[in-house]
């Protein structure tokens, strides 16, 4: 069994599987975790993983954390409309 923690925007998950579990931080976005078969978050609720490959929150703003929702990306679109719209005046 292998086990990692990982810090992420305000809060720690643990990744739990049983071989080797490999993660990958994208841009402005979710880290991306692959071989867990568990990610535990700081409140310890367990949630089992059913897929090669999830997506775990680092923004803070999914309303399905500890996964991505998608909602950094609806944050980032906002703030470049209102830098947009603050430039246009
Ligand atoms: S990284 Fe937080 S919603 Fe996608």
């Amino acid at each position: 069994m292998t086990q990692i923690g990982v810090d992420v925007d305000g809060y720690s998950v643990r990744c739990i599987g049983p071989a080797t579990i490999e993660t990958m931080p994208t841009p402005d976005g979710p880290l991306l975790v692959r071989g867990a078969t568990r990610v535990v978050d700081d409140d310890g609720d367990d949630h089992r993983v059913q897929r090669p490959v999830v997506a775990v929150c680092r923004c803070g703003t999914s309303t399905r954390p500890p996964w991505c929702d998608g909602m950094h990306k609806l944050l980032q679109n906002r703030d470049r409309q209102r830098q947009n719209d603050r430039a246009d005046r």
